[in-house]
């Protein structure tokens, strides 16, 4: 296995994950999803009954939370020893996931643990911030996006395909809340790294998308 670090940001639905988990693949290097972990906290946060809105209550969440992620095919998500991995792709996790990644407290927690997974050896890191803060220093940094219509549809398709009943506007406007929040906060939020290559997926298979990236990993 190489020490290859790459980082995959973009916006909601631009299939930063199925990309990523291919690239992994190929390289043979560990797929973190830093989403997961955000979605980890929320979801703790949510079903400890407590305000998502209360930023001091939600940071002790996150300081006391033991996440993990598992490098396994079933790329299991747990959170102090319960398999959440259904349960972070919860709609209501959707919606409260952007409030609690705003946090300075949660994100500085969950960074660290980040920077843990990256010193085991060469990874694909995907999120919001991986190459303008996780890992300034990675060796290449993608910033993938996708037309708004484009990556509703993605994930109204995924949410149909697993069996929930959601509309494709709810969908959308939910996606279009989550990625004003994520590009507006204060700290880390969503942008493209000066030096990220920006890859637009509208229209594209999987497929070519993996293909470039590869390539580019290999132009180095
Ligand atoms: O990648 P995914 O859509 O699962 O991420 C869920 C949410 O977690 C994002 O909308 C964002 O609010 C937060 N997140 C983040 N920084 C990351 C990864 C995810 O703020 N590196």
């Amino acid at each position: 296995q190489s020490d290859l670090q790459i980082a995959i940001d973009g916006p909601a639905g631009a299939g930063k994950s199925t990309v990523a988990k291919l690239v992994a693949k190929g390289l043979d290097l560990f797929y973190v999803d830093t989403g997961a972990m955000y979605r980890a906290i929320a979801y703790k946060a949510l079903s400890s009954g407590i305000s998502i809105n209360d930023e001091e209550k939600v940071s002790q969440i996150a300081q006391r939370t033991e996440v993990m992620l598992d490098h396994s095919d079933e790329r299991l998500v747990w959170c102090d020893g319960q398999n959440v991995t259904q349960a972070i792709r919860n709609p209501e996790v959707s919606r409260a996931v952007a409030t609690v990644a705003a946090y300075a407290k949660v994100r500085e927690r969950l960074v660290e643990l980040q920077r843990m997974e990256a010193a085991r050896g060469g990874v694909v890191m995907d999120g919001r911030d991986i190459g303008t803060h996780v890992l300034p220093e990675a060796d290449l940094k993608i910033f993938l996006t996708a037309s708004a219509d484009e990556r509703a549809r993605r994930r109204w398709i995924e949410l149909q395909n697993s069996g929930r009943n959601v509309s494709f506007e709810e969908v959308f406007q939910d996606m279009q809340r989550r990625d004003r929040q994520d590009m507006e906060r204060e700290v880390s939020p969503l942008k493209p790294a000066r030096d990220a290559k920006i890859l637009d997926t509208t229209g594209l298979k999987v497929e070519d998308i993996v293909t470039k990236i590869l390539r580019l990993a290999q132009e180095g």
